[in-house]
């Protein structure tokens, strides 16, 4: 295992909300240790750590990939940098935790695991909602045949945000639009409960700065199972999922991808699954255990699983004729 004195040692990259979620959480993680951030800035890194009782602060990631005391870098900036930091971690020996999306197309997943496989290191996407313990126990209820044969899936994460040009979500320049921000939640229902959809039909509106304002996707498999999945960025939605099958079905409420309540309607019977909140801290306890048994992919979320999303994502944009400058 990849450790010092029995801990295994972290290294944030970016100091932006998701990042500062991961250090509050990170406490809760056994085994673990923050030992750095890096950031574009010194101040910001400076402030981060301070913030976050941090060690050290490092004002570039490159500095940070340099640093020998981590084990484990935490890639939290945003989506059109995944590919560069990822790679420059893992060429400097680190093993990545990299946000979800994992990247912005295919092309940039398949450098990323390149370069895991070519330096040794592990490599995993932070999709937290498939090591949330409420959403675990639902789907191990559905594939116990809780509700029999899963016949189809409605998903939804969708909120209105004032268009602004300058904002991430609305620029393409920074990877934004619904479908890698938000549409991969409902899409990871999907294929976390039936695997890969043997087609995807989109439909959805483009915003004039190029980015999905709102996508829907129509998905189907090969038995005739469907799913009904919705984001958007400029909708108000209902933030829920719905797995329904011949024999009853699943519900969880907003917000879907993060809550700890899940009902499961087995035939006559309701059952109230409820867990502790979710927390980004399941994940880490996840890359520990990988790190212990030098597995270099996790099983809960391959590489070829993260492939696959960004593949199909890809095919979503072409259909709604969505590009990001580094297509
Ligand atoms: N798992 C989740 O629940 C969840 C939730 C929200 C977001 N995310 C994902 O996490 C990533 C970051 O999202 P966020 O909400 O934390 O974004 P954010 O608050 O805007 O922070 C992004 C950080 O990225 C760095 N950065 C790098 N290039 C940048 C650029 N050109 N413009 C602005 N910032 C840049 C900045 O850190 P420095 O200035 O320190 O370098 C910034 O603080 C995204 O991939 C997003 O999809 C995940």
């Amino acid at each position: 295992m990849e450790q010092h004195r029995g801990m295994v040692r972290w290294g944030i990259s970016s100091t932006g909300n998701i990042a500062a979620q991961f250090a509050d959480a990170f406490s809760r993680a056994e085994r673990g240790r923050l030992v750095a951030v890096g950031s574009r800035t010194q101040d910001r890194a400076s402030q981060f750590a301070s913030t976050h009782q941090i060690p050290r602060a490092h004002g570039s990631n490159a500095d940070l990939a340099a640093d020998p005391d981590v084990d484990v870098v935490y890639v939290a900036g945003l989506q059109p940098g995944h590919v560069h930091d990822t790679v420059m971690f893992l060429e400097a020996g680190k093993n990545v935790l990299v946000e979800k999306p994992i990247a912005l197309n295919v092309a940039e997943v398949d450098a990323m695991t390149a370069a895991a496989q070519a330096n040794d290191r592990f490599l995993m996407e932070a999709m937290w909602m498939r090591f949330n313990p409420a959403h675990v126990r639902a789907v191990e209820r559905i594939n116990d045949g809780a509700i029999g044969e899963v016949r189809r899936i409605h998903a939804d994460f969708s909120f209105a945000l004032p268009y602004d040009p300058d904002h991430r979500l609305w620029n393409l320049e920074t990877g934004g639009g619904a479908l890698l921000d938000l549409g991969v939640y409902p899409l990871t229902f999907a294929w976390w409960i039936l695997g890969e959809p043997a087609s995807i039909t989109a439909a959805g509106i483009v915003a004039d700065s190029g980015v999905d304002a709102e996508t829907t996707l129509l998905c189907s498999w090969p038995d005739g199972a469907t799913a009904t999945l919705t984001c958007g960025i400029d909708v108000t939605g209902t933030h829920t999922a719905r797995i329904e099958g011949t024999g009853g079905f699943v519900e969880f409420p907003a917000p879907a991808h993060a809550t700890d309540t899940v009902i499961v309607q087995s035939g006559p019977e309701r059952e109230e699954i409820k867990e502790t909140p979710p927390s980004l801290h399941y994940q880490v306890a996840e890359v520990h255990r990988c790190l212990a048994t030098g597995e270099q992919q996790s099983p809960r979320m391959p590489w070829a699983t993260s492939r696959a999303m960004i593949a199909a994502c890809d095919g979503v944009r072409a259909q709604l004729g969505v590009r990001y400058p580094s297509d």
